[in-house]
């Protein structure tokens, strides 16, 4: 957006020069002021009206030169500003969908340490409001919502997620945050206010004791952390969250975690067998209905997942740098390596805890190399899908989900005996992101 600015400003400036040979300089002026208007990144009410007269044309050229050297002088100062606004803080959004590995990624940072801030799924609150108050059905309104909750949370502030937690917090002060619990920053002594007899708190901590959750605590504790991460399954578009890149009190690194779809159906139809029960149906008659609603709804996923990583491996101007692409069975196979990855792409400080966290947790071992882990068992579990997967579901989301298991290198199985046969690896082996 920076690169943009300057460029329209030089070229503006070039065409006024033009245009004052052909006197008719007041004209131009007026494209100038109307073009500037929607793009005020430097000083909206101050220096760029030094350019114009009070009736919008130039006098001369000498002013004109010396305006423009200011503007670009402001310009650097600006870029200046920004960096100093962040002081190295990231800000790291983990999106993810649902059994997709999210909650265990999201550990990653909840263990980082002391210089973290977590949030698990702070947008459930959102997404649960929103379905009471309007069936959910504006994808608009919920981007929107999800969008600026984000935003201020990233800037510690709970403000307006708290208009979206039922009951209402009174005073600042709520029991019922969602999964208070995974979110080790939420459960630290100094967020964790004196146990209130008789408030049942649904959420509680495991590490202590604490009373309903006082979110002016939790907001002082986030503003005192350099970095925060939020992780979430919520977010459809990653386009939608462009004001967040271009918020320049903002550094944030969006890390995007897929997993080929057809473990995804398959985890799914297991771990929300009610939802999926017309899936359960067909897999057991090998018969699927390819214009039902529940076909759709996997193409509109597929779709969104798709087009969010296609954004962000194009790398425009306003991700570059902040954009990761991360595949679940990358992460099942080597973790400490994926996790060394991301830490080194978020640029903060890979801990100790983290560490041994992962080595707890995956039992890896160590490689030859003695410094990337593999995990057999999680590799094992990669491939369990295989197995409970008819072939005939298999082939639907192949059929539906086809652009995005190519884009993520999920290779297709033509027959049973390949969905089956384990000596025939359905990953490829892909690089996404350069930096
Ligand atoms: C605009 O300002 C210039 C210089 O101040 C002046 O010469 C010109 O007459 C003004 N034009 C109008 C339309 O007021
Ligand atoms: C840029 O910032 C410096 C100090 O940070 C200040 O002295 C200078 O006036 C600024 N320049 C402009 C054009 O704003
Ligand atoms: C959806 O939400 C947007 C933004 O809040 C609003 O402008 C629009 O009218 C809503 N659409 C419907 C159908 O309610
Ligand atoms: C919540 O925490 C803030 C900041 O520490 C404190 O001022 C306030 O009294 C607390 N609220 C309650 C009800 O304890
Ligand atoms: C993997 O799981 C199997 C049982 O499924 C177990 O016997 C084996 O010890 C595990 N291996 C590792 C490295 O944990
Ligand atoms: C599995 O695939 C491998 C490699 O293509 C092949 O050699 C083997 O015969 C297959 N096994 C079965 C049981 O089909």
């Amino acid at each position: 957006m920076r690169i943009k600015y300057t460029i329209s400003v030089v070229f503006f400036v070039t065409l006024v020069i033009i245009e004052k040979e052909n006197n008719i300089i007041s004209r131009v002026s007026d494209k100038l002021t109307l073009k500037q208007t929607p793009q005020t990144p430097l000083h909206p009410s101050g220096s760029s009206h030094l350019l114009l007269k009070h009736n919008g044309s130039f006098t001369s050229l000498n002013k004109m030169d010396s305006a423009f050297t200011l503007m670009k002088r402001r310009l650097e100062n600006y870029s200046e500003h920004q960096r100093l606004a962040t002081r190295g803080k990231k800000h790291i959004l983990l999106l993810a969908t649902t059994r997709t590995g999210s909650s265990f990624v999201g550990e990653f940072f909840n263990q980082q340490g002391d210089n973290m801030f977590f949030l698990f799924e702070p947008l459930w609150h959102v997404e649960k409001m929103l379905t009471l108050e309007t069936g959910g059905t504006n994808a608009t309104a919920s981007a929107k919502a999800y969008r600026d909750v984000l935003q201020k949370l990233f800037l510690c502030d709970f403000s307006l997620l708290e208009s979206f937690i039922e009951p209402l917090p009174v005073d600042h002060i709520t029991p019922n945050l969602f999964r208070r619990e995974s979110s080790s920053s939420l459960c630290e002594e100094s967020v964790c206010s004196p146990v209130v007899k008789g408030v049942f708190e649904r959420y509680r901590c495991k590490t202590r004791r604490c009373g309903p959750l006082n979110l002016t605590m939790a907001s002082e504790s986030c503003l005192q952390k350099e970095h925060r991460a939020i992780k979430s399954v919520r977010v459809r578009q990653l386009e939608n969250l462009r004001p967040l890149a271009e918020d320049p009190r903002l550094d944030v690194r969006f890390i995007q975690l897929v997993r080929d779809p057809r473990a995804v159906l398959a985890s799914r139809m297991v771990a929300f067998a009610a939802k999926y029960k017309n899936w359960k149906q067909w897999a057991k008659d090998g018969d699927v209905p390819i214009d039902d609603d529940e076909v759709r709804k996997l193409k509109g996923n597929c779709d969104n997942i798709r087009m969010s990583a296609e954004i962000g491996l194009r790398q425009p101007a306003w991700l570059r740098r902040r954009y990761m692409l991360v595949r679940y069975e990358d992460i099942a196979r080597f973790p400490m390596r994926k996790a060394t990855e991301m830490y080194r792409f978020a640029g903060i400080p890979f801990t100790p805890q983290v560490k041994s966290w992962i080595l707890k947790n995956t039992q890896a071992s160590k490689e030859t190399s003695g410094v990337y882990s593999t995990q057999k068992n999680s590799s094992e579990q990669v491939e369990k899908w295989r197995f409970s997967l008819p072939f005939k579901i298999a082939q639907v989301v192949q059929r539906v989900c086809g652009p995005t298991l190519k884009l993520f290198g999920y290779k297709f199985v033509s027959s049973e005996e390949m969905l089956m046969n384990k000596s025939i690896s359905l990953i490829e082996d892909k690089v996404f992101n350069f930096f």
